[in-house]
This record gives structure tokens, C-alpha cells and sequence, in this order.
């Protein structure tokens, strides 16, 4: 059983799109272990962006992701890092197949709605990064 890291950027929360986004989520059979509304310091934002540090638009990046707040979230299920990389779609809205969260509901790269761990150790390195053990929870309440 995998577990990845999904955000609704600003742009998804200042729209309303949290519930879409969640619903996507569950209703794929994935099951949500930690989930928090939050305003991302610029320390966070800097270390979850690291390896975008020497991009041109890191600095936008970071803005941006500090403007207001993300939901932030742990999904856990079968191969919850690559299904959760499909189910969002292309980094850039304009080539995310329709049927994507960001091919359905997005249309610039900046603000493409979701973030989604790339990889098991972007996974890991996320998840610890941005939720306690405490506020992840460790149990099937359901199977
Ligand atoms: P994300 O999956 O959060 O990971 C890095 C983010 O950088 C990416 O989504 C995009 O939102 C953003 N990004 C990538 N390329 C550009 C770009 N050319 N201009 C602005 N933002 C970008």
C-alpha cells in the first residue's frame, strides 16, 4: 500500500474546488489518512520547492504557493503515487487530457490547481515534510 502527498493550491482552494478535488480522490477507492487547511511560510515553501530552486520561476513559485491557503492532504491506496500523477494530469493545464483534474478544471501552469508527489522518495520526503505522525492516521477504520 502506497502513500503520496496532494496540495489544492490557492488557486483551487479560492475557487472551490477542495470538494472536487477530494471527490476525485475517494471516489477512485483511495482513502484519506491526513488532511489540513493551511497558510504555507516561506520556509515550507521554500524546502517543498527545493528542487525548483534555480528555475526562473522559483520566486513566483514560492509566491504564490505563500499567497493564501492550500489544503493539503495524504491519500493511501494501490499505487496511490502514479494513479494520483494520472488522475491530475499534465503539468500544464493547456496539455492535461480532459478528464484530468488539471485537463478539467485549469488552463495556466502557474496555477494548475494540484501538486502531487512525483516519486516514493518525493513521497516520503513531502508527507514528512508537511504532516506530523500525529495528524496522520495510522488505522483502516474500513476495509
Ligand atoms: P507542481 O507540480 O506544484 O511543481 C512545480 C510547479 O512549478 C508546477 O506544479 C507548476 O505549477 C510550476 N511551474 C512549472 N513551470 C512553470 C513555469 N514555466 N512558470 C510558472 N510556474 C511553473
Amino acid at each position: 500500500m502506497e502513500r503520496t502527498f496532494v496540495m489544492v493550491k490557492p488557486d483551487g482552494v479560492q475557487r472551490g474546488l477542495v470538494g472536487e478535488v477530494v471527490r476525485r480522490f475517494e471516489s477512485k477507492g483511495f482513502k484519506l489518512v491526513g488532511a489540513k487547511l493551511m497558510q504555507v511560510s516561506n520556509e515550507l515553501a521554500q524546502s517543498h520547492y527545493a528542487e525548483h530552486k534555480e528555475r526562473p520561476f522559483f520566486g513566483e513559485l514560492v509566491t504564490f504557493i505563500t499567497s493564501s491557503p492550500v489544503f493539503a492532504m495524504v491519500w493511501e491506496g494501490e499505487n496511490a503515487i502514479a494513479v494520483a500523477r494520472n488522475m491530475m494530469g499534465k503539468t500544464n493545464p493547456a496539455d492535461a487530457a480532459p478528464g484530468t483534474i488539471r485537463g478539467d478544471l485549469g488552463l495556466t501552469i502557474g496555477m494548475n490547481i494540484v501538486h502531487g508527489s512525483d516519486s516514493p522518495e518525493s513521497a516520503a520526503r513531502e508527507i514528512g515534510l508537511w504532516f506530523s505522525e500525529d495528524t496522520v492516521s495510522y488505522e483502516r477504520a474500513v476495509d
